[in-house]
C-alpha cells in the first residue's frame, strides 16, 4: 500500500499529545487456557479483595509520590481476569487512582472481561464505578474452537457478553485468536465477518502464537498440534487487513483495527512511548523522573507481592534507569508496530543520532517501509509481517 492509500491514511504528526496511563494487573483467572502465559494465577480459595485493594492504594500512592503531578488519560484493568473483580473493588480502585493523580475528565477507564454470563452481569456495576470501555476475550466464535482453546464460555455466551457490553459502555472492543491449528483460511473469513458485523469502534486479532511452557507449546513439540506454515499465515494477514479495511476497521496497530477516533488509547500510550504506572503483580511501568526514563517491573507472584507492598509499601522488583540506546530501540520497537509509524526527529533527540538512511533507504527499496515528506517513517502493509526482521536492521 502506498501512503495516498484511503487503507492507510498518509503520515501525520500524531504522536506530540503527552499522556499519562496507570496499568492495573489483576492476576486471577477461574482456569488457565493452554496458550497463555499472561501472568495469570488459578486460586482455589476465595481471593480477599479488601486485603488487595488496600495493597494496589498504597503502590499507586508510592508511585504517585515518585510521579506527582500527572493527570491520568487512561487506566487500564489488565490480566488475568480483572472481570472477577467485585464492582466495588473496581470502584475503590479508581478512587485511589484520582486521590493520587488528577484524572482528565475524558479518560478512557477500561477493563479486560472474559464473556460468559456472570461477568455480563457485572457490566453495570462496573459502569457505575467509572468504567467506559471494555475488552472481551472472546477468541473464537465456533464451540469447538473454543474447547480446544480451553475457554469458559460458548460463542452464544460471548455474543451476548456482546451484546451487554454494548448496551451498557459506549465503548468496547473484543479480541479473536486466529491461525489456530486446523482452522482453514475460508473457516477463518466466515468467522471474521460474523465478527466484524459484531465489532463497534475496535477489534483485536491476534495470531494464536505458541508461547513456551505453555501446555499448546507440549503438543506441540509432541506434533500434535499443527501451526499454519509461513505462506499460510502470511495469507490469513492479508486477508485479515483487507477484510478489516473494507469494512471501515484499517490496522491502526499490526494486530488492532478501529474506526477513525475509535483507537485504545491507553495502548496507544506503550506504543507512543508515553508514561504510564505500571501497579500489581507483575506489571510494568515507564516513569521519567527527574529527565530520567525509568522502567519499572514488580513481583510477580500474587501473594509475593502481597507481602512485599506490605512490608514495603510497593511491589518494585526492577526500577532501572533506560539508556540511551535502550530507549531508542524501544521507540523503534513499539512506534513501528503503529500505522502511522515514528517521527524521525523526534527518534534523533531521543537517540541522539539519525537512523542509518543507507538501511532505511534498502528496505524502502525492498517496500518495507515507507517515509513521508515531513520525516515520519513506517512500515508498510507488506512489511508488517517481518517487523521483527526490519526493526533488528534499523536498530542495529
Ligand atoms: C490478557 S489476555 C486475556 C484477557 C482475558 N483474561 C481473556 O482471556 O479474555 C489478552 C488477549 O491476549 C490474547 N492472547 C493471549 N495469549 C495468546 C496467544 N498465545 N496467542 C495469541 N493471542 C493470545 C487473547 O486474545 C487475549 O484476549
Ligand atoms: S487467556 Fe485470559 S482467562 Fe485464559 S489464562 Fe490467560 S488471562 Fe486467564
Amino acid at each position: 500500500m502506498t501512503a495516498g492509500d484511503p487503507i492507510r491514511p498518509p503520515l501525520a504528526d500524531r504522536d506530540v499529545t503527552p499522556a499519562f496511563g496507570v496499568y492495573i494487573h489483576w492476576p486471577f483467572c477461574l482456569s488457565k487456557c493452554p496458550y497463555c502465559d499472561f501472568n495469570s494465577h488459578v486460586r482455589r480459595e476465595a481471593i480477599d479483595e479488601p486485603r488487595f485493594v488496600r495493597a494496589f492504594t498504597a503502590e499507586i500512592a508510592a508511585t504517585a509520590g515518585r510521579a506527582p503531578g500527572r493527570t491520568v488519560s487512561s487506566i487500564f484493568f489488565g490480566g488475568g481476569t480483572p472481570s472477577l473483580m467485585q464492582p466495588a473493588t473496581v470502584a475503590a480502585l479508581i478512587d485511589a487512582v484520582a486521590a493520587a493523580w488528577r484524572i482528565a475528565p475524558d479518560a478512557e477507564i477500561t477493563l479486560e472481561a472474559n464473556p460468559t454470563s456472570v461477568e455480563a452481569n457485572r457490566f453495570r456495576g462496573y459502569r457505575a464505578a467509572g468504567i467506559n470501555r471494555v475488552s472481551l476475550g472472546v477468541q473464537a466464535l465456533d464451540d469447538r474452537a473454543l474447547a480446544e482453546l480451553g475457554r469458559m464460555h460458548s460463542a452464544r455466551e460471548a455474543l451476548n457478553a456482546l451484546s451487554v457490553a454494548r448496551a451498557v459502555f459506549g465503548r468496547y472492543s473484543f479480541d479473536l485468536i486466529y491461525a489456530r491449528p486446523n482452522q482453514s483460511p475460508g473457516e477463518w473469513v466466515r468467522e471474521l465477518r460474523n465478527g466484524l458485523a459484531e465489532t463497534g469502534e475496535h477489534i483485536s486479532l491476534y495470531q494464536l502464537t505458541i508461547e513456551a511452557d505453555t501446555p499448546f507449546a507440549a503438543l506441540h513439540a509432541a506434533g500434535k498440534l499443527r501451526q499454519p506454515n509461513e505462506d499460510t499465515a502470511r495469507a490469513l494477514y492479508d486477508v485479515t487487513q483487507d477484510i478489516c479495511a473494507a469494512h471501515g476497521l484499517p490496522a491502526y496497530e499490526i494486530s488492532n483495527h478501529a474506526r477513525p477516533g475509535g483507537q485504545c488509547r491507553h495502548n496507544l500510550i506503550y506504543w507512543r512511548a508515553n508514561e504510564y504506572a505500571g501497579i500489581g503483580p507483575g506489571a510494568h511501568g515507564r516513569l521519567d523522573i527527574a529527565g530520567e526514563r525509568h522502567a519499572t517491573e514488580t513481583e510477580k507472584r500474587p501473594e509475593t507481592w502481597l507481602a512485599r507492598v506490605e512490608t514495603l509499601g510497593h511491589g518494585l522488583i526492577a526500577d532501572e534507569v533506560l539508556t540511551r540506546t535502550e530507549k531508542a530501540d524501544e521507540f523503534l520497537l513499539m512506534g513501528l508496530r503503529l500505522a502511522e509509524g515514528i517521527d524521525l526527529s523526534r527518534y534523533e533527540r531521543i537517540a541522539g543520532r539519525l537512523l542509518d538512511p543507507d538501511r532505511i533507504a534498502t528496505l524502502r527499496r525492498h517496500g518495507l517501509v515507507e517515509t513521508s515528506h515531513s520525516g515520519r517513517l513506517r512500515v508498510t502493509l507488506p512489511g508488517f509481517p517481518l517487523l521483527d526482521a526490519v526493526v533488528a536492521d534499523l536498530a542495529a
